[in-house]
């Protein structure tokens, strides 16, 4: 087989689809635009959902791109040979235009065709839908391939957990799927398929002829066109191709590993604990910088996608003391990154002041906490160990107490920063674990706790005022309403604050806003506060809010119920109130102060006068 580097696999990817007339379209941002359900973008497909289940798109209905993608769910398995956070997805997609009888053979020519990747047919297994009660075996896509060269015994029918694909996140499109093998080794055992974990079969590519749409119910209606999406994830498909073992020995990661080794005195592979360490470094440094250089960037903090890329960093640095690795590296391994990227996603070089200054903050909070964490966590593993050896001297039927208590990690959590996850990990390297129900309890008393304490503040200092803060209050959801609108669908809240005189509301956007700017966006809301629009609550629950497209945080639990406030077809937001009864009621509306307030963040000051 030949070489292939990450360059000339992404460029005869796109090349081949543009010859058999798709659309060559840019990659969407992490952080998915129309699905609440998931925090990140998990597949090629993900940013086209709305165009699977029936939208026009403008580029037309042939599409190809490389995605860039995110899935944190074996976040601790990363480490090992191919597990990665981050990752690339090429795909193509057809918008309700062709369907199986072209995709099949084209796959085949792309995988075995001498100007493609050239690999004799006889190295490639598929496998295909075997059918179940609700939907016959996939006999169709079985001829095609047959039909287009692969052997017959390399052809596959398998049940519908390993042919079925979708949907991306809780609902949306999906469908049976057929996978593409490349055969590396004689099977096992003759009962030996591709779902074998022995190496004998490594996934290349797979193709999903999505004809359904799974809805909020758990139903599968049938879409109203046929689509096909598919799905080479890069990492995976260079490590295979050119005969690798892992895929942190393709070209992707050549120059961070040099950087590690410079930094460290180490190099990848002297020893498993030391490769282990080297892969977690990469995989989430890599993973970071994509997170912090993304078109909508987010930053750490202590929810949603923040959260998950704290936790991220902070275990890179935890990785990284293994090895020894200096303070302030992520910085320096992640511009390897962003040089090698660059060209693909020039996101990153253009963000790439804030990558390194927020990987340097977020690497010394950790760190100045870690040593004292550390020696905490000890303690709480020898008390342990102390209790058992004591109680099973006194009974020698006693059980070994093996779990850390609920409180013990989250006081590792709120004095030493340590993420639970982590906690759990580095239990579990030890023999133990951690009471994750105790956990929550605790994380949840204390979060009570400190909102009965701001509660109460906002109860004494702003009493009095109380109308003047509710009517700046409804004021903030139309000023959010019409950034949106005026700027951009992209702008979202980063924060918001209300005192009795005047509202502070920060939002994303990446420059400044032009002086028509601020008076377009004046104008929409005194224009809404003229309409005297009634403001309507609505108690519903989560679901039903993300489903009817209302705006908010939704970090609650799963079948919480919310409050919803309406503002005719003007505004739509999830939020605990109170607010005014009408428009009518608020006055005029004037910005006084448009400024930077962080990095890619706007702050508006606003009053009603
Ligand atoms: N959406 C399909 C996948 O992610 C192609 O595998």
């Amino acid at each position: 087989m030949k070489a292939y580097t990450s360059e000339t696999l992404r460029e005869m990817y796109l090349n081949f689809f543009k010859d058999r007339g798709h659309k060559v379209i840019p990659s969407a941002s992490l952080i998915p635009e129309n699905d609440p359900t998931v925090l990140f973008t998990t597949a090629g497909m993900h940013p086209l959902v709305p165009y699977l289940l029936g939208e026009k798109h403008p580029a037309g209905n042939r599409l190809t791109d490389v995605q860039k993608c995110v899935r944190t769910g074996d976040i601790d398995d990363v480490g090992d040979e191919r597990h990665c956070t981050f990752f690339e997805m090429l795909g193509n997609w057809s918008l309700g235009d062709y369907f199986k009888k072209e995709m099949i053979p084209w796959s085949y020519e792309f995988l075995t065709g001498e100007n493609y990747l050239g690999i004799p047919s006889d190295k490639i297994a598929v496998t295909v839908f075997g059918g179940d009660e609700t939907l016959p075996k996939d006999d169709e896509a079985a001829e095609l391939w047959e039909k287009a060269g692969i052997q017959k015994e390399n052809i596959y029918f398998m049940p519908r957990e390993n042919n079925w694909w979708g949907p991306a996140g809780t609902t949306g499109p999906c469908g049976t799927d057929t996978e593409m093998f490349v055969i590396r080794k004689p099977k096992c055992s003759p009962t030996c398929n591709p779902d074998c974990n022995c190496g004998a079969f490594l996934e290349i590519w797979n193709d999903v002829f999505m004809r359904f749409n799974k809805t909020i119910d758990g139903n599968y209606e049938e879409l109203s066109q046929k689509n096909v999406d598919t799905g080479m994830g890069l990492e995976r498909a260079l490590c295979v191709l050119n005969g690798k073992s892992s895929v942190y020995e393709t070209d992707l990661f050549e120059n961070a590993i040099q950087t590690i080794s410079e930094l460290t005195g180490k190099t990848y592979g002297e020893s498993e604990e030391t490769t282990r360490a080297f892969r977690v470094l990469l995989d989430h440094t890599r993973t970071a910088t994509f997170m912090i250089g993304d078109e909508k960037g987010i930053v750490p903090s202590n929810t949603d996608q923040g959260y998950i890329l704290r936790r991220i960093i902070r275990r890179a640095v935890r990785f990284g003391r293994k090895i020894d690795l200096p303070e302030g590296s992520l910085a320096k391994i992640s511009k390897t990154f962003v040089e090698k990227y660059q060209a693909v996603y020039p996101e990153l070089l253009q963000n790439a002041d804030k990558i390194a200054e927020e990987l340097n903050k977020e690497e010394e909070k950790f760190t100045k906490t870690l040593q004292q964490g550390l020696k905490e966590f000890e303690k709480c593993i020898n008390g342990l160990e102390r209790k058992n050896a004591f109680m099973s001297q006194k009974d020698p039927n006693y059980v070994a107490e093996k779990v850390i208590a609920g409180k013990q990690a989250f006081h590792l959590y709120d004095t030493y920063g340590f993420p639970v996850e982590i906690t759990d990990e580095m239990a579990k390297e030890r023999g133990y674990g951690v009471d994750m129900a105790g956990y929550k309890t605790a994380f949840e008393e204390h979060q009570s706790k400190s909102k009965a304490g701001s509660e109460q503040k906002f109860a004494c200092g702003l009493a009095d005022n109380k109308e003047a803060t509710t009517k700046l209050h409804t004021a903030t959801h139309l000023l959010h309403a019409a950034l949106k609108k005026v700027l951009s669908p992209d702008v979202n809240q980063k924060g918001s604050n209300i005192t009795e005189e005047r509202l502070r509301f920060d939002f994303n956007y990446p420059q400044p806003m032009t002086t028509e700017q601020i008076k377009a966006v004046e104008d929409m809301v005194n224009d809404v506060i003229k309409q005297d629009l009634p403001v309507v609550m609505r108690e519903i629950s989560l679901e039903e809010a993300k489903a009817e497209g209302f705006t908010g945080l939704f970090e609650s639990k799963y079948g919480e119920r919310v409050k919803t406030y309406t503002i005719g077809d003007f505004s739509k937001e999830i939020c605990g109130g109170p607010h005014a009864e009408r428009t009518g009621l608020l006055g005029t509306f004037k910005i006084q102060k448009e400024q930077s307030c962080a990095s890619g963040v706007r702050r508006i000051k606003a009053v009603l006068v």
